[in-house]
């Protein structure tokens, strides 16, 4: 598959959905029975990953303005940020790709066009990190192998500073 013609759209009606296959069946309940609803209630915004000109959904991620507690994020990071109670992060609650089309790169090539909307948009409403919610260890490592550091008090919970992003594409 040419990674050239993935396009990253947001979730509309047309795109199909009802065959898509993860491994999770929450995430896989979630895009096809909450993910519109969540879109159009502005609750989450919804990515999919189509391949022009079919609407089959091969992967989708979620973006949502979140907040965590200061007292999440680790000490070395905490010492250089103002001491504000709550901070303000980008939650990339979802991110998964068809299960018969892992392994090609969607899942990078999906997280780093999440990273690169989640930077865009902290230009105009600010938001420190992206925190991601791993639902397992293999997730966990998929996002700790792009360079995510877990949070305090948490053992799901991963964040990578908005900094940090910022250096992906200068
Ligand atoms: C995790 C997931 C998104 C990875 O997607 P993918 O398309 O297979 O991954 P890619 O082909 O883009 O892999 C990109 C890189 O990540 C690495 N990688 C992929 N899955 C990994 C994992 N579970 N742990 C560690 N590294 C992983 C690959 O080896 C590759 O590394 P390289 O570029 O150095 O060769 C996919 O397996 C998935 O949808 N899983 C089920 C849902 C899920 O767990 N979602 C995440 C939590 S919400």
């Amino acid at each position: 598959m040419l990674t050239t013609s993935w396009r990253v759209l947001a979730l509309q009606k047309e795109h199909e959905r009802q065959n898509f296959t993860c491994g999770s069946p929450a995430l896989e309940r979630y895009l096809k029975n909450q993910a519109r609803q969540d879109s159009e209630k502005r609750v989450a915004a919804v990515f999919a990953l189509v391949q022009p000109p079919a609407y089959q959904v091969l992967g989708y991620f979620t973006l949502s303005a979140s907040t965590i507690h200061a007292d999440e994020v680790p000490p070395d990071l905490a010492r250089k940020l103002p001491r504000y109670p709550q901070l303000p992060v980008t939650l990339l609650g979802r991110l998964a790709v068809d299960q018969g089309l892992k392994g090609q790169g969607m899942g990078q090539f999906l997280l780093m066009d999440a990273l690169h909307r989640s930077l865009q948009a902290a230009a105009s409403i600010a938001a420190m990190a992206v925190v991601v919610d791993a639902k397992n260890a293999s997730a966990a490592d998929f996002y700790q192998h792009f360079g995510f550091i877990p949070l305090n008090r948490s053992s799901s919970r991963l964040f990578l500073p908005m900094l940090t992003i910022a250096t992906l594409f200068d």
